[in-house]
């Protein structure tokens, strides 16, 4: 079968799994897909640098904006992140090309991923975001397809790794949470720039994607109130431990009673208190959870690991996998009945 012709933009930790994953996982990848993936092109900002995967056997791209338009691509994967610039006119222009698009880029997808799928959707091609949210765990596949039948009431879910690292860590060891910042960021989970992950916009860019799949809502950004965990003190911690709770960043969606009548849905990340008891309370370290509660399968719990190379390419290639197999399917999920929009006062700043 002809191979799905890949242009790979982005290098960092998740491409170089990408590439890592289809050299070890060739025969595999290529049996489910129908068909090889093959990288044919690459690009980053910085050619030099030492990545540990050989890049010979591709060529290499100085503008990546343009990669869209080689007649020897079929698709393009984003992994260059940020919600605009770069990213965003590659993604737009490899649409216009009429390519499908898998990106990890839960930025970008929150800000503009509505009108991307609008033209994806006219340009008759995919796009793709299973690594956009909460790495590994297959959840925008569950959740779209496999809860499908279902009216989903809540999600809630621990969605950045970094923030869960920190307060677990801050709840084994006491330590302070300037220290263990530095601990995320040489683990290499925490953003460019760390203040998207502790003030919880990173969580909330993914709580807004999972809301569009989950209740068919409207993708809006600014919607989501977002707080995030500087505040949160190993004190906090430990009191909270002597009334049987852990604290943790969750991001959560509910759909309530709007008071202008019918239904809106309130999506917040703050750090909460969650019982002892309860699924989210006992993921540590830079594991991810999402609780879905639809209403014939009941409650559902996706966990895994939320950042990092292997699963990040582990959610990239599945959504190569979809496309090469011709089944890609819609975005988002389709919108069933209105959700009323939150008065400016109950929404986020941004
Ligand atoms: N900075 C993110 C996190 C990486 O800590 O979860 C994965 O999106």
């Amino acid at each position: 079968a002809e191979p799905l012709r890949i242009a790979l933009a982005g290098l960092g930790t998740v491409g170089a799994g990408v590439i890592r994953l289809l050299d070890e996982n060739a025969a595999l990848v290529g049996a489910r897909a129908g068909r090889p993936l093959q990288i044919v092109a690459v690009s980053a900002r910085d050619r030099a640098k030492d990545r540990g995967v050989d890049l010979s056997r591709y060529d290499w791209c100085d503008d990546m904006t343009a990669m869209a338009a080689r007649d020897d691509v079929d698709i393009v994967v984003e992994l260059v992140g940020g919600s605009d610039g770069p990213a965003l006119t590659l993604a737009r222009n490899t649409i216009a090309q009429g390519k499908g698009l898998v990106t990890a880029n839960k930025a970008m997808i929150a800000h503009h991923g509505l009108a991307l799928a609008e033209a994806a959707e006219s340009a008759g091609v995919a796009l793709k975001f299973e690594a956009a949210v909460a790495g590994g765990i297959p959840v925008v596949k569950g959740l779209r397809e496999g809860a499908a039948a279902n009216a989903i009431e809540s999600v809630q879910g621990i969605l950045n790794g970094t923030c869960n690292f920190i307060l677990s860590t801050m709840e084994d060891s006491g330590a302070d949470f300037a220290d263990v910042l530095a601990q995320a960021q040489a683990h290499g989970y925490a953003e460019a720039d760390p203040t998207f992950d502790i003030e919880g916009i990173d969580a909330a860019h993914k709580l807004a994607i999972l809301s569009a799949i989950a209740f068919g809502a409207r993708l809006d950004f600014a919607q989501v109130h977002a707080e995030g965990i500087a505040r949160v003190r190993a004190a906090d911690i430990a009191r909270a431990k002597d009334l049987g709770f852990v604290i943790r960043l969750v991001g959560s969606a509910d759909v309530e009673p709007a008071p202008g009548g019918g239904q809106r849905l309130l999506q917040r990340v703050r750090p909460c208190l969650v019982p002892d008891g309860h699924p989210l309370a006992h993921v540590d370290g830079p594991t991810n959870a999402v609780v879905a509660q639809g209403n014939f399968s009941g409650r559902l719990l996706f966990q895994g690991a939320g950042a990092g190379d292997g699963p990040t390419a582990s959610a990239v290639v599945a959504d190569l996998i979809d496309i090469a197999r011709g089944e890609a399917g819609p975005a988002f999920s389709v919108p069933v009945g209105d959700l009323a929009p939150l008065e400016p006062a109950d929404a986020g700043e941004r």
